[in-house]
Order: structure tokens, then sequence, then C-alpha cells
């Protein structure tokens, strides 16, 4: 059972158009496996549901962003690649306090479920009198939904998770947990697409845009790393995921700071 050439031709170009994502020939499995649940459950069983789903939607605005949704990888993790947690607690954050006497601001782009941005409010509520605040974007309205609520199951929490942070900023709910207020008040989630104007709130001493530049074509990921250059503090920090560079083509005032391993860049200005 796969999708047809229509149907295939027709969700690649809504998904690049809307979020740049690039589905290549040899994606239809994807299509097809993340559009049948949205075609299920419009009752729709036969072996070409999905193929039927997409043919009703083709005007429905609310349908098409559930389609687009559908296709993006969400995959996080607590911590996730550890190094640059202890980059930000150690190298980055201690150099950027001494410029910016006020709330350190950061923002964490394409921020799935929240993993990543909780994962940095718990590691600067862990230094004395840390003062901060994170804005933490992603296009999917699904999972942002997630990461306001605040609640992971006990395989999500396996994820990386230190045990001690566990016990000092999570307590339990029903069979998963439930993260701390504490933590939550640092975080503010709002929808954003990379492709559009960058949220408000910068400039930015750091800004956290991981493993999702691999997704786009050369053309965009220049775009977006253009886009981030207005909005870094000048000396302000870049983290990209472990390797992602934003040398292809992006402006040239990164510089790779070099500190054990880890994608991390300083704006030192075009
Ligand atoms: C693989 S996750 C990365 C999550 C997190 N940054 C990390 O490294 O663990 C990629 C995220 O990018 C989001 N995304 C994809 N295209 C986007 C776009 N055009 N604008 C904003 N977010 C996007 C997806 O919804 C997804 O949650």
């Amino acid at each position: 059972m796969s999708v047809s050439t229509q149907t295939f031709a027709f969700v690649s170009d809504l998904v690049r158009q809307r979020s740049a994502i690039q589905l290549g020939p040899g994606k239809e499995y994807l299509v097809e496996s993340r559009l049948l649940p949205l075609a299920r459950a419009k009752g729709m069983n036969g072996p070409n549901a999905v193929d039927e789903y997409v043919s009703i939607v083709h005007n429905d605005q609310a349908a098409l962003s559930a389609v687009v949704e559908a296709l993006t990888t969400n995959e996080t993790s607590w911590m996730r690649d550890v190094s640059p947690f202890q980059i930000l607690r150690e190298h980055v954050y201690p150099d950027r306090r001494e410029k910016n006497r006020g709330d350190l601001r950061i923002w964490s782009a394409a921020c799935s479920t929240g993993q990543e941005p909780y994962s940095i409010a718990m590691t600067l509520l862990d230094l004395p009198d840390s003062r901060f605040s994170i804005i933490a974007t992603d296009l999917s309205k699904q999972v942002l939904e997630k990461a306001i609520r605040g609640e992971y199951t006990q395989f999500e929490m396996n994820r990386g998770l230190p045990a001690p942070m566990l016990v000092r900023y999570f307590r339990r709910s029903g069979t998963g947990w439930v993260i701390d207020q504490r933590i939550r008040e640092k975080v503010t989630f709002r929808q954003h697409n990379l492709l559009g104007p960058v949220p408000c709130c910068g400039p930015f001493d750091v800004v956290f845009l991981r493993n999702v530049l691999i997704y786009f074509d050369q053309a965009t990921k220049r775009a977006i790393l253009e886009r981030v250059s207005h909005v870094v503090a000048p000396g302000g920090y870049l983290f990209l995921g472990a390797a992602e560079t934003p040398y292809d083509g992006g402006p040239n005032g990164w510089q790779r700071i070099d500190v054990v391993k880890g994608s991390v860049y300083r704006w030192q200005g075009a």
C-alpha cells in the first residue's frame, strides 16, 4: 500500500511551501505512515485511505496545517548531546552575564515538545542567582500544546534526564511526570515558522537552533541564518545540532568557539 504519484506530489509541495521541509523521492512511505492516522480518524479504512483523505482536504486550511504538522519530525530528548548544556553552563552563561546585567534572553527555535527549553532552564536554574528568560518556538501547534502541558511519560523521562534533575524539578502525575512551576515559568512558548520573520523579544544572548536545518535546502538555511544573525546580540551565541555548521553560505560573522566538542558559534558581526 503506497500513496499515488499525485498525492505524493501534492503533499510534498504543500510541506515544502509551508515549512521548507524537503520530502524527496523515496519518502512516499513517510507520507503514507504519517497521514494514515488522519485518514483513519475521518473513518477512511480502505487500501487507498490516504489518497482519499488528501483528495478531500485540498481547500480545508485546518486539515492542510494538520498534514504539514504530521510530516514534521519531532524527535528530541533531555540534555540532547549533553555537551551543549555543559558549554552553556560553563562558558556561555558566565560570558554573557558579564556583558548583560539584566535577564539573559534565550531563544529555543524549533523546540519540539519542550525538552530543549526546559533542559536549558534546569541547567541555568542550578546556577546561583541566575537571571534569564526563554522564548521557545515551533511550527507545530501539537508539539507546543504538549510542551505547555509539561507532562511526560516514563519512557520520555528515561531519555537523557539526569536523576538529580528528575528529583528536583518533576513530580509524579498518574503514570507519568509533570514539570515544576519554577521551570515552566521561565519559558514562554509561541508558534513560529522559521520561514517567517523572527519572533519578538530579541536581541538574544543565546539562540538554540538545533536539529532542524538538516530538513531544509541550502537557500532556506542561508535565509534562516541571515535572519537569526539580525536578532543575536553582538557577541551572542548560536547552538546548532552536532553535525550542523553555519558556514554553508550563511553570513560570515559566526566564529566557532573552541570548547570541548559541540557546534557552538559566536556572532562577531558580518
Ligand atoms: C527534530 S526536532 C528538533 C527539536 C530540538 N531542537 C532538538 O534538537 O531536540 C525538529 C523540530 O523542528 C520543527 N520545524 C520543522 N520545520 C519548521 C519550520 N519551518 N519552522 C519552525 N519549526 C519547524 C518541527 O516541528 C520539530 O519539532
